[in-house]
Order: structure tokens, then sequence, then C-alpha cells
């Protein structure tokens, strides 16, 4: 690409957009897709919606010729299905997550929307053609979109979420584990420590569990809940290397707790833990998300 491309890419990737996998098939049946931003809708009368496969794809041809394709609107969490639709190297649809929809077209499992559409107009656009479907059936959820800018993939509703305002009491909490158990207080509950609004509670948790004289690695923040009382928990996730004083040992998977929100924080981190994969949970004490990305761990 000539620093006069480079540039001008750049410049159109200030616009944000949300992220597509754009999937057909080939004449043989074989199943083809990319990872797309260039979608737009265009009609609703007719209900008429365009992307741009660009004459780099090794599928270009085939989206040529296909009489159907499919949008899958990709939803918050999918970011590693979208590298693996940009990636020439994986094998995209190698991971049984999508499905056949309407006309045999393939649909990505878990999307924020989906559109299955048969080729409306085909318009030769420089290096890319632009590929207008008319929308033959669609579907949605309540999942929020996956969003793409210029410095990558974000997730928007997460991030407001993690903008809201703090509620009156919030306190740092450590889910505290030595690879095989958990460490809960004498009241069956996490350690904890109420955080001031203007002080770090990562710092005030390490303070905490200092003076308690518990050697702990802390990690990541692995629950961010609301009770009723307008009282917020921050729990980290903690690494012991031998059982803290004081504390009450059980055993991962048998890990439980009187209080409904806490009991289900032990027994998602009893599920994690066999595959050692990790998500954040943001809500309140009675419902909220568990959002996983690829890099959580
Ligand atoms: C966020 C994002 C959006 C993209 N949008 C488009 C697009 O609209 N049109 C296109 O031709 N390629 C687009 N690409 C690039 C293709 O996904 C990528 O070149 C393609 O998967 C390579 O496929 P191939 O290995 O089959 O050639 C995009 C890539 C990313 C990461």
């Amino acid at each position: 690409m000539t620093p006069d491309a480079a540039r001008l890419r750049a410049a159109f990737g200030r616009f944000m957009t949300g992220v597509t996998v754009v999937t057909s098939r080939c004449a043989d049946g074989t199943p083809i897709g990319f990872t797309a931003n260039s979608f737009t809708s265009v009609s609703l009368d007719p209900p008429l919606l365009l992307v741009c496969p660009g004459q780099h794809l090794s599928s270009y041809g085939d989206f040529q010729k296909t009489s159907h394709f499919a949008v899958s609107i990709l939803a918050e969490g999918q970011e590693a299905i979208a590298n693996r639709f940009a990636s020439s190297k994986s094998d995209r649809f190698g991971p049984k997550d999508w499905r056949d929809g309407a006309a045999d077209m393939p649909l990505i499992d878990g999307r924020a929307a989906g559109f299955v559409c048969d080729v409306f107009t085909r318009v030769p656009a420089g290096d890319h053609t632009v590929l207008m479907g008319r929308v033959i059936a669609y579907d949605m959820c309540d999942a929020p979109g996956l969003g793409y800018g210029p410095d990558g993939y974000f997730e928007l509703s997460r991030e407001r979420r993690a903008e809201a305002p703090a509620p009156t009491h919030t306190r740092a909490c450590v889910l505290l584990d030595d690879g095989a158990r958990v460490y809960l207080t004498q009241a069956n509950d996490l350690p904890m420590i109420p955080v001031g609004t203007d002080a770090s509670p990562l710092r005030a948790l390490e303070d905490y569990l200092a003076g308690q004289g518990i050697a702990a690695e802390l990690g990541v923040v692995y629950a961010i809940y609301d009770g009723d009382r307008g009282g917020r928990r921050i729990v980290f996730r903690g690494h012991v290397n031998a059982a803290p004083e004081g504390l009450v040992a059980m055993p991962i998977d048998a890990a439980h707790a009187p209080d409904p929100a806490l009991d289900a924080l032990l027994k998602r981190f009893a599920q994690e833990h066999k595959t050692q994969a990790f998500a954040l949970y943001v809500g309140s004490d009675q419902t909220g998300d568990v959002l996983r990305t690829k890099d959580r761990g």
C-alpha cells in the first residue's frame, strides 16, 4: 500500500462502525466468509443492505457469483470471531459456532442481528464491489453490538457501565484461592474493605490484606455488582500460596455461601476454574452480564 493509500485508509478508519461477518457458499457448497465493517443499511422498502467485498479477498470470485449471502452483526464478546474471519490463516468455519439460516446461508451463533439476502445488485467500485442484498430473512437479540474504531474493537455498553457513577458505599473484596481451595471469612463472606470515593479499590485491598498478614497476589477484577442498599462490591481475584490464617477454606468445586449473589459467584468460579477461562460479571446482586473476552484470564 502506498503512503497515500495508508493515510486515506486511516482517515476512513476514523469512522466508527460495528463489525459483521459476511458469509455465503461456493458453487460446491463450501462455506465462505470474511469480516466486514462496510455494512450499511440502505432501504426499508424494499429491504436492502450493502457490504463491500474487496478484490483482495480469496473468496472475492465466489461472492461475485453467489445468488445469496448472509450478514451476522457481531455482539460484544465476539472479537475472537471477528479476528478469525479476518485472518487468512484460520480455519474460519472449523469451530462450530455457526449454523445455517435461510437459503442454507451460514450465520454466526450469538450474533446481535443476522440477515439473509438474495443479491439485489452488484456495482463494481474500484478495488471493491458494492454488493447489495434484498433481505429475505432476519433476526436480532438484545445483545449489544461489537464496535470497531481507530483503536480496534470496543464494547460500548461495558465501557458505559464502567463509567456509571459509583454508589455511596463501595467495598473492595477479594476472591482468594490457592488453585484448589477458596477462602472465605468466618462470616461466610469474602474478605473486604470499604473504599472511599477517591481511593483506589486495589490499593485499599492491598493495604487491608497486608494489615491482616495475608500474602496474596491480586489479579483481575472478577465481578462488580451493586446490592439493593446502595452498596457496590468490586471483587478482585487473589492468589495465595499458603492458607491464610483466620479464613475458612473450601474446595473450589464445593464452595458455597448463604448469600445468593456470593453463592452464584462461587459456583461460576468453580465452573470457570475447570477451563481457566475467567469472565467478568457486571450488574447487581440480582441480575447482570457475564462478559467474556479472549484476553481475560
Ligand atoms: C474490522 C474489519 C473490517 C473489515 N472490513 C472489510 C470489508 O468491508 N471488506 C473487505 O473486503 N474486507 C474487509 N476486512 C478485511 C477482511 O476481513 C480480510 O481481508 C479477509 O478476511 C481476508 O480473507 P481471505 O483470507 O479469504 O482473503 C475487514 C477486516 C476487519 C478486521
